[in-house]
């Protein structure tokens, strides 16, 4: 190949490999993965890889730039100083002796030793003390700036609030916060009850939980945390005096951590865990290496990325095999039909396994897999695992590729497939499951939050023809509940109640409620603010709808399919007879014409009339966007007290500054 060739074969590489890799990552952090994290590692190798030999791939937005998500909006947005690093990962010994090798040739003239902890699979943490006294708490967001979660992590019982001993008057530590798995096990048994949907693994909901906005909640849900590291230098020489030290504090350091002399003693330690670690109470995905002189650390120094002191070995998801008992299909709210594989119990990953998801028909023909057949199932920290690949040396002669529905498995109407999507869809409004499915959606915390109504109940009263669809809930009496099995009076009293608060939620909420295909919370809102009523924004036009900010010609398009259908017509028409609030509070529908109404704010630097929280509240209802980062999408950044480098950043992209003055002007 000629270089002209091969430069145009990596553009081309490069630019399906970050397609991806954002996918995926999106993917991943909404708990829904399609690749394993060590394929996606391969991918982000393969990326680098490429980038190292062609530089000017290496783009602003190339992912191999992330450290990892985005901070979430809600919480107060707080720059690391210094930044939350990710760790390079092995996967092998050779891998783990190859890092070992490298640094003895950086560090040539010295004697290393190392310290091997558990790798634990929760979410990281940056934690102040200042004066012995816990002062901050912030997620690790995108590395270099996180969120303010410290009222919730507050809330962790075995985190002291207060240090014993005499502490350094600052102490920035880095943990991870957990959710042992018998808590996991019993939040998700809880939920089955009840009738709610499962939750995947402890995780995504220790990322969920942290993320709460009351932190209540939090304190219920038995989340744990463990200390691993000092961001700041405080005395001890070496990173196992300092364990020991902070354990003297009093912080929770979990004590399995081993000093190891030499590579041999590393290796020993990671065969140990890996055998054992599914008896440990709280899921581990690997072993951390880090060299213990704390002064090595300061001169082996960083990649932007990662330390070169420290190294993860990630164990490997355990596999098994078994028999594909059945395929089965299930019909999701919006229609989308997910196969199932039904296997043959096996044990594998620390808990009997029976069913694996497989995504969708595109990667169950990619890799063909068919009832009767042998497969390798994988099991990484979620409760449902996955079908790795077909052992075909086993398959039965007579087997049959497994064939995609044309109709649905529910309601017998026919599938179908939009353009530019994988997945096939029932869209038939009245198909069971889809009813089934979108009354939880309903009903659901952030859509009508109506309580006590879960899926099984919803199954009964469905099944016992009390409701044909989310508008009949309004139609419920007492006397209704009172007869089905295990309701008493009471019980029948409270949930008639609930749904009938449920009228005075605003629109925004039945928005989002009944489930219009691309109309999530944020747009819900959105419409709901711009419009008012339901009523105007039913009369608008495409044209008029994609004027709104953020609403572009696909949600339009959605919005007006679904308001033109005659069926979701009769439904609206059900819920405003039934008294159901359709308006949204006049203030709230006021804040559009406000000039700052869309546009993207950065504050910065210290305010010293009111606090930058008070300051992003205030922004965000008369409906600016507060991002905690300067690009030149940024509409105005807010300059307090010693603003630094947004500032700068600013004056060098040309975006509009203010200060604080400037602000308080604004805002009213
Ligand atoms: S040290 C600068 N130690 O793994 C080094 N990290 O893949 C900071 N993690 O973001 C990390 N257990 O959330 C360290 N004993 C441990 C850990 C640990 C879990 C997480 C941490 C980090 C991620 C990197």
């Amino acid at each position: 190949m000629t270089s002209m060739a091969s430069r145009r074969a990596a553009e081309l590489r490069s630019a399906e490999l970050k397609k991806d890799l954002g996918r995926h990552n999106e993917l991943y952090y909404l708990g829904k993965p399609e690749i394993s994290d060590r394929e996606f590692d391969r991918l982000m190798h393969e990326l680098q890889a490429l980038e190292l030999e062609y530089p000017e791939l290496a783009t602003i937005d190339s992912p191999t730039r992330r450290v990892g998500g985005a901070p979430s909006e809600g919480f107060e947005q707080v720059a690391h100083d210094p930044p939350m690093l990710s760790l390079d990962n092995t996967y092998n010994l050779e891998e783990v002796e190859d890092w070992v090798d490298r640094l003895e040739r950086l560090a040539a003239d010295e004697e290393l030793s190392y310290v091997t902890e558990l790798k634990l699979d929760g979410v990281s943490i940056s934690l102040l003390y200042k004066g012995g006294v816990l002062q901050q708490a912030i997620t690790r967001g995108n590395g270099t700036v996180g969120d303010d979660v410290t009222e919730n992590v507050r809330t962790i019982r075995g985190l002291p609030l207060r240090l014993k001993g005499a502490p350094p008057e600052r102490l920035m530590l880095r943990g991870e916060i957990y959710m042992p798995r018998t808590v996991f096990d019993e939040l998700n048994r809880q939920r089955e009850a009840a009738g709610m949907a499962l939750y995947v693994n402890p995780r995504n909901t220790t990322a969920g939980t942290v993320r709460l906005l009351d932190s209540r909640e939090v304190a219920r849900r038995g989340l744990e945390v463990a200390v691993y590291q000092s961001a700041t230098a405080f005395g001890p020489a070496t990173h196992a005096d300092t364990l020991g030290a902070l354990q003297d504090h009093g912080l929770p350091v979990k004590s399995v951590w081993q000093r190891c002399a030499d590579v041999a003693a590393v290796e020993a330690y990671i065969e140990h865990w890996r055998e054992h670690r599914h008896e440990l109470p709280f899921d581990t995905d690997g072993v951390v290496i880090k060299v213990d002189r704390l002064d090595l650390h300061t001169r082996l120094g960083r990649t932007s990325k990662a330390p070169r002191w420290a190294v993860a070995y990630k164990f490997e998801a355990e596999q098994a095999q078994t028999v594909v008992r059945a395929i089965s299909v299930q019909v999701g709210r919006t229609g989308v039909l997910t196969p199932v594989a039904e296997l043959e119990p096996i044990f594998v990953g620390g808990t009997t396994v029976q069913r694996a998801t497989l995504h969708n028909y595109e990667d169950l023909a990619r890799k063909d897999i068919r009832e009767g057949d042998t497969v390798l199932v994988e099991k990484g920290g979620d409760i449902i695992p996955k079908v790795v690949s077909v052992l075909l040396d086993h398959r039965a002669a007579d087997s049959q590729p497994f064939e995609i529905p044309s109709t649905c498995p529910v309601c017998g109407d026919p599938v179908v497939r939009y353009e530019g999507e994988v997945a096939w869809r029932c869209v038939n409004p009245a198909c069971p499951a889809i009813v089934r499915e979108s009354v939880g959606h309903f009903v659901s915390r952030n859509a009508m939050d109506i309580e006590g109504l879960g899926d099984k109940l919803i199954e009964q009263l469905l099944a016992k023809d009390l409701i044909k669809d989310y508008t009949s809930l309004y139609q419920l009496k007492e006397e209704d509940l009172a007869g089905l099995e295990g309701w008493g009076k009471k019980s029948a009293v409270n949930l008639i109640a609930e749904i009938g608060k449920s009228k005075h939620r605003t629109l925004a909420h039945v928005l989002h409620a009944i489930g219009i295909r691309f109309v999530g919370e944020r747009v819900a809102r959105l419409l709901a603010e711009h419009f008012g009523s339901l009523e105007s924004l039913m009369k608008a036009d495409n044209a008029t709808l994609e004027d709104i900010p953020e609403i572009g010609p696909k949600v339009a398009a959605s919005l007006r399919q679904f308001f033109d259908d005659k069926r979701h017509q009769q439904r609206l028409e059900a819920l405003r007879d039934a008294g159901v609030n359709l308006t949204q509070p006049r203030a709230e529908a006021a804040s559009v014409e406000h000039p700052l109404h869309g546009k993207k704010v950065v504050l910065t630097g210290t305010l010293t009339g009111m606090t930058r929280s008070e300051a992003k509240k205030r922004l965000e209802a008369l409906g600016a966007r507060v991002s905690g980062s300067v690009s030149s999408n940024t509409d105005l950044v807010v300059a307090g007290e010693k603003a630094g480098s947004k500032l700068k950043k600013a004056e060098d992209l040309g975006v509009e500054v203010t200060d604080e003055a400037g602000l308080v002007a604004l805002l009213g």
